[in-house]
């Protein structure tokens, strides 16, 4: 569950706010496109889920966790619970897609065992078995955007945020990226994307969010198609003078906890290869992190 609660933000250089008195529900499962002009304040919003940023005023909670109380030192342990894919991919260019993905799983306090189970399974799941062995500049575009999807699933996340992740793809290999962030909504995660492709969001036929300077102009609940301005068929969470009590965040805490897990991918069968190279998942250097997640209700699936 994602929820931003008369959400206001503004940088400190400029003249009006990047977002400004946002309110938003989102579902544990659901699909939805954020779209905007340049400027609208899309990936602003997702800095405030992601904690890169803080709201000046309104409440956030994100799986039941309400932003306010994770400290400083607790974010890069709140950050590991969400999923995060980027339009330029942000991969490792020293590393092998297997060794991408299998850092990310260590970095998070798997053991090697789980690893090497759960890296073939991901990599089936992207479409990557062959390109396991491959190095970042020996991939194409939409391979290397997969490898950056596989290394957000694998800790089986249950909200997925992708900024523009077809943004540096050309449209037949943006769909290709589409779907599979859709295929990653079926299996049980909450998927939040922004883009400027009006091709994607219409073929999908999701809810649809548009931004304009920093307000919610539009929120097409089902069957959105790609739009910049207002609506009227739209559904309109800003209730002006309504703020929502402590109870009301508690139920949609708990309908989150209550969400059912649906189930995981089946696990490809592991390759010879695989064995082989086990021992070049172990990064040069380990970077040790408490194995506890915060505030864990149980594992997810992806
Ligand atoms: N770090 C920052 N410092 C100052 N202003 C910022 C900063 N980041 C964003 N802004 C401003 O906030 C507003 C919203 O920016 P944001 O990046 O969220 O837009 P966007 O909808 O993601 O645009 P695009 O489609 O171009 O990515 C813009 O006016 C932008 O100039
Ligand atoms: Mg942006």
């Amino acid at each position: 569950m994602i929820l931003l609660d008369h959400v206001t933000k503004q940088y400190p250089v400029d003249a009006h706010p990047a977002l400004d008195n946002i309110s938003l529900h989102i579902s544990p499962n659901e699909f939805v496109f954020l779209v905007g002009e340049s400027g609208a304040g899309k990936s602003t919003l997702l800095k405030m889920i992601t904690k890169e940023e803080s709201p000046d005023t309104g409440k956030i909670v994100i799986g039941g966790i309400d932003l306010d109380y994770v400290k400083k030192r607790h974010i890069p342990h709140y950050r590991r619970r969400l999923g995060v894919v980027f339009q330029d991919f942000k991969l490792l260019p020293m590393r092998t897609v297997y060794e991408n993905v299998a850092f990310a799983l260590e970095i998070a306090g798997m053991s090697n065992r789980e690893i090497e189970r759960t890296v073939p399974t991901v990599l089936n799941l992207v479409g990557l078995d062959e390109e396991a062995y491959k190095f970042p500049n020996e991939l194409s575009g939409g391979q290397a955007q997969r490898v950056s999807i596989a290394r957000s699933v694998a800790r089986q996340p249950k909200i997925l945020i992708a900024d523009e992740p077809t943004g540096n793809l050309d449209p037949h290999t943006g769909q290709e990226i589409v779907d599979l962030l859709k295929k990653i909504n079926d299996y049980g995660t909450t998927v939040l994307v922004t883009t400027h492709d009006a091709e994607v969001v219409n073929r999908l036929k999701k809810r649809v969010i548009t931004l304009k300077d920093g307000k919610i102009v539009s929120d097409q609940k089902e069957r959105g198609i790609y739009r910049l301005d207002s609506n009227n068929d739209g559904i309109n969470l800003q209730r002006p003078g309504h703020k929502l009590t402590k109870e009301e965040i508690a139920r949609l805490a708990q309908m989150h906890k209550a969400a059912p897990a649906p189930a995981a991918p089946a696990a490809p069968a592991p390759k010879a290869r695989t064995t082989k190279t086990t021992k070049s998942t172990k990064p040069a250097t380990r970077t040790t992190v408490k194995k506890k997640p915060l505030n864990t209700p149980g594992r997810s699936v992806i």
